[in-house]
């Protein structure tokens, strides 16, 4: 069988293809280990000049599993459960990034592979098709250069799943797009179209679907021809590495408090149930 995340070096790019499609690519822990044991191979090993990331199926990726969160959760509230009264005021919603619920979420591939990505020195290119959601968007913004198929679009549903933004979106979404934008995507999970995402300078070209992954080979293959050393210093100084794993470290904090929490359940049991989820009784 396939593996679900396919990793190929040819011509010193090492291609990262999400091979989930009967999924829509959604991406489980198992996933986000090869992901980001690609992306630390990228800075190991001297054969790799340049990551390509791309998908396989009609859609980017559908976003973190969400059965994946379910199982996490209930990890969560069962730990939290075994803790003495006085430890669970800080140490479950909004719980600081050592607490014994984060202790799991922390030491989870997904967070590997965002905080691998936030340190990555090599630059990454990035082809979309159909919809990148939640993380398949938030990853975006650790990708050097983004090229969207025509009739691609960004989504970030956060809040409707009752959790907060991370891969520190929170931060750098508002600054490409700005505030008010940022806000209706994490908030009201508006859209940003292809077309709108790079007039924002959050991607930087949108070509017709057909010519998509060509594109990026040859973005890639040109990169791969450049100075190595310069190109990863160039983009070290364009990132700053430290701050970004910061603002993840709180994002984790919080996202493991919101997880655990009533309002997810209702949102992860609705999506398995194929209903709308219904917060009338959260206060
Ligand atoms: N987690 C787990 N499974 C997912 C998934 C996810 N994030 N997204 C899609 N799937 C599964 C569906 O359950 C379905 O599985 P099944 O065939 O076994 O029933 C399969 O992928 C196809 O999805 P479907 O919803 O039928 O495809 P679609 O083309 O009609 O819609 C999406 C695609 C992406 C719009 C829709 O699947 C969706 O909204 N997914 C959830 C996105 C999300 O909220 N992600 C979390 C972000 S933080």
């Amino acid at each position: 069988m396939a593996p679900d995340i396919a990793v190929e070096l040819q011509d010193a790019v090492l291609t990262v293809t999400l091979n989930r499609p009967a999924k829509k690519n959604a991406l489980t822990e198992e996933m986000y280990g090869a992901l980001a044991d690609a992306i630390v191979r990228a800075e190991t090993d001297p054969q790799v000049r340049v990551v390509l990331l791309r998908a396989e199926g009609d859609l980017f990726s559908a976003g973190n599993d969400i059965a994946d969160f379910s199982r996490l959760a209930a990890r969560i509230a069962d730990q939290t459960a075994h803790l003495a009264p006085d430890q669970t005021a800080t140490e479950t919603p909004g719980a600081p990034a050592n607490g014994p619920a984060s202790g799991i979420t922390g030491r989870m591939n997904v967070w590997r592979f965002l905080r691998a990505l936030a340190a990555s020195t090599t630059p990454i290119v990035a082809a979309v098709q159909g919809q990148a959601v939640g993380v398949g968007t938030t990853m975006l913004l650790h990708c050097d250069y983004v090229i969207l198929a025509e009739g691609a679009a960004l989504i970030t549903p956060f809040v409707d799943l009752a959790l907060v933004p991370e891969a520190a979106s929170t931060v750098l979404l508002p600054q490409r797009i700005g505030h008010a934008r940022a806000f209706g995507m994490f908030a009201l999970t508006e859209p940003l179209s292809a077309a709108d995402a790079v007039a924002s300078g959050l991607a930087n070209r949108l070509v017709p679907a057909e010519a998509l992954h060509e594109t990026a080979q040859q973005v890639a293959a040109t990169l791969a021809a450049k100075p190595p050393g310069a190109l990863a210093a160039t983009k070290r100084l364009m990132r700053d590495a430290a701050g970004l794993t910061v603002i993840m470290d709180r994002e984790v904090a919080e996202f493991t408090g919101r997880l655990a929490s009533p309002e997810a359940r209702e949102a992860f049991t609705a999506f398995a149930e194929r209903r709308k989820p219904d917060y009338s009784r959260f206060s």
